[in-house]
């Protein structure tokens, strides 16, 4: 039976990715934070905060999974405010960009597929590696796209890293669904909530990355079905920053 590792498998997105994944015969592992996942899914509590919290769940991910044929990166935060983890990052470059570069090295030795859920949004990001790391330049719109650009920009850069290994790795955006992402509560959470019930479902955002659970290409990006063009940006910089801020490689 194949294994499918998915992290924040609680609600949302991700919730729909492991009912779907469990439907397609995986042995399905939800890397939850907080609450429960679906039936038929195991739990493996953890953190994707900081350094410290991550090393723990690759130690976690390690004693629970001999393989992992895939492993989705589906967990995600779209900051309403600034807020820093313990290393002082900003809370949404530690989640978004830092914890899947942290965990994609820190178990390469038996992943064989990485899905990573990104945003179409990520064309309005920008990325400064001396401000944005650190919430310098935050903006509660365009701080959630900045991170989402970070983590696409380094998908080509694992896609070389693993070729010869024949390990693969491909990012989607889901579409536009309904979840509570980037919710800022109150009276302004209240009036998008009524917009977000002409979005799509989380069933439907499950879809494309499902899909690609399968696929074997690698070093792509598709917005929903169909295949898009990826960033240009300092890669390799933001690689070798990404090393330094969380020990990994
Ligand atoms: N919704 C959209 O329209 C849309 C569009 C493009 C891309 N996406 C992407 O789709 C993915 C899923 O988003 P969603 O819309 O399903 O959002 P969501 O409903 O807000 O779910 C976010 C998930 O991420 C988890 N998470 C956040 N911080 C975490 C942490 N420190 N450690 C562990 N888990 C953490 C949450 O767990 P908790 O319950 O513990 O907070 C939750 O399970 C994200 O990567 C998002 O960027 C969404």
């Amino acid at each position: 039976m194949r294994t499918a590792v998915v992290t924040g498998g609680n609600r949302g997105i991700g919730y729909a990715v492991c009912e779907a994944l469990v439907g397609k015969g995986f042995r399905t592992v939800a890397v939850v934070r907080n609450g429960g996942a679906p039936p038929g899914v195991e739990v493996v509590r953890g953190d994707l905060a900081n350094r410290r919290t991550v090393d723990t769940l690759a130690s976690a991910l390690r004693d629970t999974c001999d393989a992992i044929d895939v492993l989705v990166h589906n967990a995600g935060i779209w900051p309403t405010r600034l807020r820093h983890n313990d290393d002082g990052i900003e809370e949404s470059f530690a989640v978004n960009h830092l914890a899947p570069f942290q965990l994609n090295l820190a178990l390469a030795d038996r992943v064989r597929r990485v899905v990573q859920v990104s945003a179409g949004l990520y064309v309005k990001g920008r990325v400064d590696l001396e401000r944005t790391p650190y919430g310098r330049d935050f903006h509660r719109m365009r701080t959630y796209c900045d991170t989402k650009r970070a983590n696409l920009l380094l998908v080509p850069l694992f896609a070389r890293r693993w070729q010869d290994a024949g390990v693969t790795i491909d990012a989607v955006h889901p579409g536009v669904i309904r979840t509570d992402l980037g919710d800022p509560g109150g009276v302004l959470g209240a009036v998008l909530r009524v917009v977000k019930r002409r979005w799509a479902s989380p069933a439907e955002g499950a879809v494309p990355i499902v899909r690609l659970a399968d696929d074997t290409g690698s070093g792509r990006y598709f917005d929903v079905d169909t295949e898009g063009a990826l960033p240009d940006g300092p890669a390799q910089a933001l690689w070798d920053q990404a090393r330094e801020l969380t020990g990994a490689g």
